[in-house]
């Protein structure tokens, strides 16, 4: 059978011949080029070169040379017809019939390309005119510069029905070809005559990725209805495909190795002033599967930059939605909050550029942006963490790829955990939790040069070995493993692998969750230290031991724990009383020492554990 060349190129643009060499070749990245070991011949330097914008692979060792489909000839020992059908059902393409009309519409197609870039010029020399005047004048007074108008050959067309049409008929092109090219709008009645259909609009020209032209987007000047009309969908135009700005975007994407999607062509133009070149946005519909393919293809960092209102956050949880079922390891999503009301175009204005740098700065990853989904309004009660972690599962089903959804299952089950810890935090004393903080660092600090056996030490180990030994109690004790924080770190570690491992998987039991723990990394510590100090010092703790009693055991370990605590937090604060009296440090140890007599119970317990110790 026969392809159409224009089939053929389609293949290739959505197949990125880097994604296709790449699983069979080690590639790396230099400049516009790839390079890895030729798979054509044997090697130990690599002389073999992929260039993804001239579409070949080129071995300097052996000559081997070609297309994608050359690619995947030889290595998957297929003919050409085989090769462009595989490749084109992995881009989602049907494969056309050939028909003589369609062969005839192809030959049509080739010209189509001409016809924009004469349409392209016709607009932009209007927009020198006495006519474009007005328009020219809208441009600078909207802050559009005139690099940026002859970098993005911005045009403008005139409001009558028939200037393009004239023009371009001068230059013989057919108005059948117009109308193919999406210029020219034919009446229902065929008798009546095809007229223009970009009318007093300024005009910003779409690209393809390599820079050719293929279609219009046209602002109306000042008020009015539609605010944007665009071209309609044509064989060089695909709305849900082309991005706008992706050829201008592409270097700089590269170089950068990050690009930022705004919803609208000016915030694309501003973007590009300021700085922001790695700026693409879709063409008057909400992104698409395919729009997200393409640029993880070119660099895996997207970052939405969408308005800040309403209707920018839902169209993010649109992309997030489309995102999640082909994610795969390494591509990254991120989402940059915008003031409300604002877009990036007026944004910068307003505030600079530097304020765009501070959004891409602060963007929050998509883990962050799940989190924001998922958690339900308050939830410090145990039915409402459940509802939490439900909503963690369920909003991760779509994702197909397993260590993706795994990933981001535990990143979501530790923010679900800092959040309460945070949450029980806050409901503390206001005044002193600076100062708290304070001496909390200063804690880590010294438990991060002498990773003592101690008291506390023990105690820590206690309370996580204990839930190891029983995951069945993770329902009952597991908020409140969850909001403390060990200051030893290898525990605090082992403590956050326990938590995040039965928050996503309920019912592990103990074997399946030691041999998970094993593997992890945690082996040494859960054989050596933890198991001894667990099993000398807590009876309780034991896995044959009655549930009741390994939940008392537990909770008179965390009520001792805190008192620990609260002792060493003390003794800083005295400590630091002696060199340095201020009122606020005086304020804290007072607040410190009320708590402590409040925890006298505490010791009540002493008793208890040492003779079950002794038991
Ligand atoms: P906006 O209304 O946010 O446009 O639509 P904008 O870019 O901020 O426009 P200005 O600053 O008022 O000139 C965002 C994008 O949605 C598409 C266009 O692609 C636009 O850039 N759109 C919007 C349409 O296709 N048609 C419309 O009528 C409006
Ligand atoms: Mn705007």
């Amino acid at each position: 059978m026969a392809f159409s060349p224009r089939f053929l190129d389609e293949v290739k643009n959505r197949i990125g011949l880097a994604e296709v060499v790449g699983r069979r070749v080690r590639l790396i990245k230099k400049g516009r080029e790839h390079s890895g070991l030729c798979p054509f011949h044997n090697e130990k330097t690599p002389s073999f070169t992929v260039n993804e914008d001239k579409g070949f692979y080129h071995c300097f060792g052996c000559g081997e040379h070609g297309s994608v489909f050359d690619f995947v000839m030889k290595t998957d020992n297929l003919s050409f017809p085989e090769a462009v059908e595989r490749l084109a059902n992995e881009a989602g393409m049907e494969i056309p019939v050939e028909t003589p009309e369609e062969r005839q519409r192809q030959e049509r197609a080739k010209g189509l390309y001409e016809v924009i870039e004469a349409a392209t010029v016709y607009f932009e020399k209007l927009l020198r005119m006495p006519e474009g005047k007005a328009a020219l004048d809208y441009l600078l007074n909207r802050g559009i510069s005139e690099a940026s108008i002859k970098h993005f050959r911005i045009g403008f067309a005139a409001d009558n029905r028939g200037g393009l049409k004239a023009a371009l008929s001068r230059q013989g092109i057919s108005d059948q070809l117009m109308i193919e090219a999406g210029l020219l709008i034919q009446p229902d009645d065929p008798s009546r005559e095809p007229y223009d259909r970009f009318r007093g609009r300024v005009i910003f020209p779409i690209t393809d990725r390599r820079g050719r032209m293929i279609a219009f987007g046209g602002r109306i000047l000042g008020d009015g209805e539609p605010k944007y009309l665009n071209s309609p969908e044509t064989p060089l135009f695909h709305k849900g495909f082309n991005l706008y700005a992706m050829s201008q975007s592409i270097d700089s994407i590269r170089k950068s190795n990050f690009i930022i999607v705004c919803e609208g062509y000016t915030d694309v133009i501003s973007m590009h002033q300021a700085g922001f070149s790695q700026t693409v946005a879709p063409l008057g519909t909400a992104l698409t599967e395919d729009q997200l393919k393409v640029m993880w293809r070119i660099s895996k960092n997207i970052y939405l930059c969408f308005d800040g209102d309403t209707a920018g956050q839902k169209a993010m949880n649109r992309v997030v939605d489309r995102a999640l079922p082909i994610f795969e390891e390494g591509q990254q999503l991120s989402f940059m909050l915008l003031p409300k009301g604002e877009d990036p175009d007026e944004l910068i204005k307003k505030y600079g550029n530097e304020f765009i740098q501070k959004l891409l700065n602060e963007a929050l990853p998509l883990s962050k942006w799940l989190w924001n989904r998922v958690k339900t309004a308050n939830y410090l009660t145990h039915q409402e963490r459940s509802a939490t972690e439900n909503n963690i599962r369920t909003s991760l089903q779509p994702i197909k790829n397993q260590n993706v959804r795994n990933t981001l299952q535990n990143e979501l089950t530790s923010q679900l955990w800092d959040y309460l810890k945070k949450k029980s935090a806050s409901t503390k004393n206001q005044k002193t939790t600076k100062k708290r903080e304070q001496i909390n660092t200063q804690l880590e600090m010294k438990s991060g040069v002498s990773a003592q056996i101690d008291a506390i030490w023990i105690q820590q180990a206690i309370l996580v070995g204990t839930i190891i030994n029983h995951p069945d109690l993770f329902d009952a004790l597991g908020e409140q493993l969850g909001s403390l924080e060990f200051k030893a770190p290898e525990l605090d570690k082992l403590r956050q692998e326990v938590l995040n491992t039965l928050a996503s998987s309920p019912g592990l039991d103990f074997q399946a969750l030691q041999d998970h723990l094993n593997t992890t990394g945690f082996s040494e510590l859960m054989n050596g230290l933890l198991s001894r100090q667990v099993i000398n010092h807590a009876n309780f703790a034991r896995p044959d031991e009655h549930t009741d009693v390994t939940r008392k055991g537990w909770e008179q370990t965390l009520r001792l724990f805190r008192r620990n605590q609260l002792l060493e937090e003390i003794r800083v604060v005295e400590e630091e009383l002696a060199e340095n009296p201020t009122q606020e440090a005086f304020e804290l140890l007072k607040a410190l020492k009320q708590t402590a007599t409040q925890k006298e119970d505490a010791e009540e317990y002493l008793s208890n554990f040492d003779s079950a110790k002794s038991a």
